[in-house]
This record gives C-alpha cells, structure tokens and sequence, in this order.
C-alpha cells in the first residue's frame, strides 16, 4: 500500500471504521458521501500545493462515522475526532501535528466556518461540495479555498456520481504526496 508509513493496513483500517460506526443506515452520511469527500478533496488538493493530501483522504473516512443519525447531530465532528485519535498507534501511524491537524479538522467540520489552514480549508470545502446530496447548492462564500470556488468542482458533485473506489482514491492521494 502506497500511503503504508502512516497506513499500515488500509484493508484493515477501513473495515474497522465501517464496523465501529454507530449509524450503518444513513442514506447521505454513508460511505458514498465520504468518497465524494474524497475526491473532491483530491481534486482541491492538486490546485493547493500547501494541502496535505494525506490528512483530507483521512478526513474524507472519519469526519461522519461517528454519527448517530442523519438529522442535527452536533456533536459528530467531535466524536470523529475523538475516534480518529483513539485508531493512533495501530491502525493510524499520524505524528502528532498531524494528527491534531486531522482532529481539528474533524472536531469542527459541523460548525459552518471556513478556515485558514489549507489543508483544513479543503476538508471543509470538500464536505461541502457535496451538499448537493441534500439538495442545497453550495454557495461560494463558504469555501476557504480559491480551488473549491471554481465552477467545475463546485457542479462536480451535482447529480451524486459514483466516485472512485477507496483503492483508486489512495493511488490518487499517493500520486500527490511529495
Ligand atoms: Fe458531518
Ligand atoms: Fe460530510
């Protein structure tokens, strides 16, 4: 596996996220949305030198898999925090600014903020170009990067395509790694 210094055992890590996660039925919060996430993030990452490709396909497979249901569940973003920390050491190999870089990126994914920080900026913009899902049109002034902004990622994810498997996403997330 091409991303092995920090994933050891992608296989692994992903069946275990998809085990662990309290709410298997969720219609738009599933693992379809996360690789959407994924490939959006991808996709703002080759226009953003500065972002951590690595940290946004992480973020694309735990921002939601804590969640509980599919309604206002507020406190998600910090429980994908707390579990992406608690996965560290075995099935996660993050020095730690990473890892707190991921966390924080978690932690406050639900909030509606944009950020400073490249790579948390493409987190969130990511999640957010997928808000077509839920029949809301993602509006320009929410993202915090310039890449999100542009008029093809922003229709990319309009009518919900099929997006590339995990195994496709991590050779993608790989070929941008320095
Ligand atoms: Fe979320
Ligand atoms: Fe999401």
């Amino acid at each position: 596996m091409l991303l092995a210094p920090v994933i050891p055992d992608f296989d692994s890590l992903l069946a275990r996220v998809l085990d662990d996660r309290p709410h298997k039925a969720s219609s738009i919060h599933g693992p379809d949305h996360w690789r959407r996430v994924a490939e959006g993030g991808l996709l703002i990452c080759e226009q953003t030198p500065s972002a951590n490709p690595l940290l946004v396909f992480l973020f694309a497979l735990f921002h939601d898999c804590r969640r509980e249901n599919d309604g206002g569940d507020r406190h998600h973003g910090p429980r994908a925090a707390s579990y992406a920390r608690s996965l560290n050491g075995s099935l996660l190999l993050l020095p730690d600014p990473a890892l707190d870089a991921l966390a924080e990126a978690c932690h406050g994914h639900t909030r509606g903020l944009v950020h400073p920080d490249p790579t948390i900026g493409a987190c969130w913009d990511a999640d957010r170009l997928d808000l077509w899902r839920a029949r809301i049109t993602p509006h320009p002034r929410f993202f915090s990067t310039e890449a999100a902004r542009h008029p093809g990622l922003l229709h990319r994810f309009r009518y919900q395509p099929e997006a590339p498997s995990w195994p496709e996403l991590a050779v993608h997330t790989a070929t941008l790694l320095p």
